[in-house]
Formats: structure tokens, sequence, C-alpha cells
């Protein structure tokens, strides 16, 4: 273990001889509200255990995103064709929905393009919001212990981004609205990025992501399905790094979650490109 993975291994408050535990967590997350909704583009697909092998096949389809025949193509179709750079122009340019009157910048997200992890968050928070950048604050430096625990870093091998790209005032849950107006640009970097594994970074993300009610405690521990049209990437959920700054003890089960994204990145090394 070199020292940077030594003092992660610390910030997370586990020793180094952790190994992956398959335990549900009876409590569960505390900020368990209302559902997330709005994202069409994926289904839920759970589930076999924690195997480390990609979820059974859909069983609901993916959000159609052809133009309808004739017209001119819907805003969820424009954003579907989009490559990174018209991508990155249309979320900066967006008023889709209302947070584009009060954001300072839209966060678009970081990483490396071809990334085996993306790690997908909620929204801005303020730091964000004026940096434009995701998880920049508290909760994004206990996201880059969580990343050196695993021998990775910002920007390489790892893509993150969050289900909103515009803060929420007072750092309030999404509304439906807000991320059914965002879904098409997180579904096209997704498609993008096409990494081996997606981690969802608490509820919302989770629910939003696998299209559920369910409640973090009961997602945790198993291998979901990410549909995209004929595609499905491996999805694990795991606790909000701003949870775990509050919830120590729970800091063992998300990198219990953690090696399980692990072992089904590092077993799902083959990937289709887009058509
Ligand atoms: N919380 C999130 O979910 N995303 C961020 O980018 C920052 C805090």
């Amino acid at each position: 273990m070199n020292e940077s993975q030594r003092r992660a291994y610390a910030a997370l408050g586990i020793g180094p001889a952790w190994r992956m535990r398959r335990e549900e967590s009876p409590g569960d997350e505390s900020p368990d509200g209302p559902p997330a909704a709005g994202n069409t583009a994926a289904m839920e697909q759970s589930v076999e255990p924690a195997s480390g092998r990609p979820a059974v096949p859909a069983e609901r389809p993916a959000q159609p995103v052809e133009p309808p025949a004739g017209g001119a193509p819907s805003r969820a179709a424009s954003i579907a064709a989009m490559d990174w750079a018209a991508l990155r122009a249309s979320v900066e340019q967006c008023e889709a929905c209302a947070l584009s009157a009060t954001r300072h910048r839209t966060v678009f997200g970081v990483g490396d393009p071809h990334a085996g992890w993306m790690l997908i968050g909620e929204a801005p928070g303020a730091e964000e919001d004026r940096r434009g950048e995701p998880f920049v604050g508290n909760a994004g430096r206990l996201l880059d212990a969580m990343l050196a625990a695993l021998g990775l870093e910002r920007g390489r091998g790892v893509f993150i981004a969050n289900t909103l790209k515009c803060r929420p005032p007072n750092n309030r849950d999404p509304s439906p609205e807000e991320l059914r107006c965002c879904a098409p640009y997180l579904q096209r970097q997704i498609t993008l990025v096409e990494p081996r594994v997606i981690v969802a970074l608490g509820r919302i993300a989770a629910q939003a992501l696998l299209q559920t009610e369910a409640s973090i405690a009961s997602l945790r521990g198993r291998v979901h399905a990410y549909r995209l049209g004929e595609r499905s990437i491996p999805l694990v959920v795991t606790y909000h790094p701003a949870y775990l700054l509050r919830s120590l003890h729970d800091k063992g089960r998300a990198w219990a979650d953690l090696c399980l994204a692990r072992t089904v990145h590092d077993g799902n090394p083959e990937r289709t490109k887009e058509p």
C-alpha cells in the first residue's frame, strides 16, 4: 500500500485489511425522503447477488430517442446525438428548468472521457456552483479519499457527474421536473463514457438512475444494470459522501460497496463502443 492509499484509508476510517462485506444496512441513510423521479432513460434491472457479474437483462425498454418521423428532433433526441463539445455547450446554455435562473455556473462533470469508472452524485452544492466542478467541497474531499483508497484519482480512469447540472437553491432535493429535464444530459454522458461500472452516490442518484423508489438499504450490496438501449452497464449503489461525513459508522459499508464495484469493474473489461 502506498502513502496516499494509507492516508485515504485513514480518511475513510477503515483499516487496510477491510474486505467486501455482504450485510445490508439496517438503518438506511437518513435522507430517505420522497423518491427521485424523472430519468426516463434507465430502468431498474435488479439484480444478482454480489457476484461481480452484471445483472439480468432489461424488463422495460429504454427511453426512445429517435426523432419523430418528419418532425424536428425532440430535445432528448438532439442531446442523444451530441458529441462531448456539443453536450458541454448545451449544458452551459441550458434553460430547460428554473434552476438556470439561480445557478452561477453549470457543473458538467469532470474526468476521463473513456473512464472505466463513472461516479454519479446528486447535484452541485454551493462550492460546486461557484467553481463549476463536481464534488469540490467537504464531500468531494471524502470522495477523493475514497477514490485514492481504490488506487484511483480524479481525472484518471474516473468520470464524476451529477444527476443535475445546476444547483438547487439551498441544496434542496432535486424536483422530479428538474431530474426529468437533466436526465438526457446524464444519459448522453454515460453513453459517451461507457464505463465498466457506475457507482450511484446516494439515494437521489440511485433512485433516478434505476427509476425506483427503493431505499438505499435495499439497493446496496448487489449489482444492478443501467440500461441504455441494447447495452447494459453494471451499477452499484452506495452512500453519498456528504452522508458519510455525518455517519461515520457507515463508512465501512461504503467501503464494502466500493470493493463490490471494483470487483465488477475488474471483471468487466469488455466494452463495446457505440455503433
Ligand atoms: N454533492 C453532490 O451530489 N454532487 C456534488 O457535486 C457535490 C455535492
